[in-house]
């Protein structure tokens, strides 16, 4: 997952329209079609950092696309328009057999209110390749709610989840270069492991 944060010293965003109007506490929610303006609003902003470019704002304006982008990803699929294909192998294929690669995913959305906030994936086991490429658990916040400590609390709730699923240490992964990404993980107790071709490595206890 691409860093794209800034570097130390960078000044606070300032406060978005989305921030400020989201007063009530924020939770995990379900990706649902009640966020569908936030939602959008968040994703212009991740596509000015280059960010999510697979996501095509002019379809996903559109309401009942955006309800089928949602049931995708509720579904372990990131991509709107081809969850069949991975249905099938999630469902067809004996769990032994399973490409490497493809495992249960869940994706949950930091919301308050009807305001999105950001974004985090559980992945429910590690293969050979999560392992150095994503691990359990990523995370993102929507550039205008940055360094308010959205992600650091969301990280925080989203450990008893993993927990709850079996997992316990969560791989976590970060860019070398992601200052925040690396607070936040080890805020939350992560463990470094290893470093390696520009990535940090940790563990972070769930239980
Ligand atoms: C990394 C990211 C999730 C941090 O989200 P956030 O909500 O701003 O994080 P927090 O507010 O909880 O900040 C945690 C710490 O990092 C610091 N921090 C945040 N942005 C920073 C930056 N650009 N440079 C240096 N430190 C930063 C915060 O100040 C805070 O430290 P503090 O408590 O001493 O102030 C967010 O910047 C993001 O989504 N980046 C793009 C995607 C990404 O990198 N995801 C993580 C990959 S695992």
């Amino acid at each position: 997952m691409p860093g794209g944060t800034g570097g130390p010293g960078e000044p606070p965003a300032p406060v978005a329209a989305a921030d400020a109007r989201a007063g009530a506490q924020p939770h995990f929610a379900s990706p649902d079609v009640c966020f569908h303006e936030s939602w959008l609003e968040a994703l212009r902003e991740y596509h000015d950092e280059g960010r999510h470019d697979q996501l095509d704002e002019d379809i996903l304006e559109d309401r009942d696309e955006f309800g089928r982008y949602c049931a995708a990803v509720n579904a372990g699929v990131e991509r709107p328009g081809q969850p069949d294909f991975y249905l099938a192998e999630l469902h067809g294929t004996p769990l032994g057999e399973w490409v490497d690669g493809y495992v249960p995913q869940t994706v949950l959305w930091w919301v308050a209110g009807d305001e999105y906030l950001g974004r985090l994936s559980l992945r429910h086991w590690l293969t050979p390749h999560l392992l150095y490429f994503g691990g359990n658990i990523g995370f993102e916040v929507r550039p205008s709610a940055r360094r308010r400590g959205r992600a650091t609390a969301m990280l925080a709730a989203a450990l008893p989840l993993a927990a709850d699923l079996g997992i316990d240490p969560a791989r976590v992964d970060c860019e070398a270069d992601n200052a925040a990404s690396r607070l936040v993980i080890e805020r939350n107790g992560g463990v470094f492991a290893e470093e390696r071709d520009g990535s940090l490595y940790f563990w972070v206890p769930t239980g």
